[in-house]
């Protein structure tokens, strides 16, 4: 989750800030005929977003795309929670439950060797899973952009005792480019004990930019990892929204592609709080057995490990993670279709569930206006916008439906193109 820029540059906005406060539903009927009084409503009441999506006596809608994580938890997920919150378990996943989720992990990963452990947060998951590599003068590969690298406080520098450092690499559209990652591997894997040791590649799927890398891109990186005998690490935070665009099994978008070690993150996609680490390759890379006691250090063991596994039981059963993937993909898509047919430039086509575009800063403010949720995001290095421009991110989730997405095609058709009459 970014700094949100928009958010903290616009006082006043407390709507956005705010994804509990919902807002009736506009009449479109209205909107065509273009009164802008029927979107410009009173925030009369104090339901919450959850509550606008699921509940049936109410006809407020929000517009939020603030992010997947503003959603609340899928009710097939919080069914599955209170379904377990009675009754004892064995506690620090060795519960029934701890154990029947891995048997399903390793049933979706056609992988009985798989190594799986709980944690809380996506931070986590990738921090102590490079913490496994660590060593005096360690360097891990990552996107100039990814997450790990600008989005983590250092934390994977902070939990390997500052063994671990990031050594970034460019690359359009948020994938590293594998020439220029070669480049850089090449010169650490050259250079003494003063530039330090290559342990990993870090390769984040989807990219931070909405991208998802094809299981091609993934060889040609696998190929360079293997060829200095690099650990290939994946920040999977919206493993299923890659997926999803892949159509490709769980198997063959990681450890096929020479995948060792997989942040599996689940709380974007509908979980309330639910990932894990996947380790393909536990005998030879990434220490897996060292995993327990670095979580432990972390603070992140669960005593009530069994509220993880209740999530991600349910998660896994019938395929829901893909199925909401599936939704929020095509939502996202669609999304993009509507602005741009409303003549607004995205920064990329959306292959997962979130979407980039460029927007007119008079535009942006009166889609705010309008009580649409968003944040306006940093400026990628690779992206040049002009000066009363701003790139703005947009975010689709299993709470996201056809009707709110259509509500912004129609409030975009009401406002008019960028460089039309608003
Ligand atoms: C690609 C990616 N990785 C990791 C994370 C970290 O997740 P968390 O905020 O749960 O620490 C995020 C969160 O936004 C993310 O987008």
């Amino acid at each position: 989750m970014r700094m949100n820029h928009r958010l903290l540059s616009c006082a006043g906005r407390a709507i956005s800030q705010h994804a509990t406060i919902p807002r009736p539903r506009p009449d479109l009927t209205q909107l065509a005929r273009g009164n802008i009084a029927s979107i410009s409503s009173p925030r009369s009441n104090t339901s919450s977003f959850k509550d606008c999506r699921h509940s049936s006596n109410t006809t407020t809608m929000a517009m939020n795309f603030g992010s997947d994580n503003w959603a609340g938890a899928h009710p097939t997920i919080a069914q599955s929670l209170v379904t377990h919150a009675t009754g004892y378990a064995k506690p620090y996943s060795e519960s029934e439950l701890d154990a029947a989720v891995v048997e399903r992990f390793k049933s979706v990963f056609e992988h009985d060797d798989l190594t799986v452990y709980f944690v809380a947060t996506g931070t986590a998951a990738n921090s102590l899973a490079l913490n496994c590599l660590a060593k005096p003068g360690a360097v891990v590969f990552a996107h100039r952009e990814s997450h790990v690298v600008v989005d983590e406080c250092g934390a994977p520098e902070y939990l390997s005792g500052g063994q671990v450092r990031l050594a970034q690499v460019d690359g359009l559209n948020g994938k590293m480019d594998p020439a220029k990652l070669r480049t850089e591997v090449a010169r650490y894997a050259a250079y003494d004990v003063h530039g330090g040791r290559p342990v990993a590649i870090s390769v984040t799927n989807p990219t931070e930019s909405g991208t998802v890398y094809s299981l091609e891109e993934l060889n040609e990186i696998s190929a360079i990892a293997k060829e200095y005998k690099l650990t290939l690490h994946m920040d999977g935070a919206r493993f299923a929204n890659a997926l999803a665009h892949l159509a490709a099994s769980p198997a063959e978008a990681t450890w096929r592609r020479g995948v060792d070690i997989l942040s599996f993150g689940a709380t974007k996609n509908g979980c309330w709080c639910g990932e894990a680490v996947l380790f393909f390759n536990s005998s030879q890379q990434g220490r897996s057995e060292d995993f327990p006691y670095i979580r432990k250090r972390a603070a992140q063991l669960f005593s009530k490990s069994r509220f993880i596994s209740a999530q991600l039981d349910a998660y896994l059963k019938d395929e829901l993670w893909l199925q909401i993937a599936q939704h929020s993909n095509r939502l996202c898509k669609r999304l993009g279709e509507v602005f741009a047919s409303a003549g607004v430039r995205l920064v990329q086509q959306p292959q997962a569930n979130e979407l980039f575009v460029i927007l007119n800063q008079k535009h942006a403010a009166q889609l705010e206006a309008k009580e649409i949720v968003f944040l306006e995001w940093p400026t990628p290095s690779t992206v040049s916008i002009k000066p009363d421009e701003v790139v703005c991110r947009f975010v689709t989730s299993f709470a996201t439906t056809d009707a709110q997405v259509e509500e912004v095609a129609a409030v975009l058709s009401f406002l008019g193109t960028p460089n039309g009459h608003i």
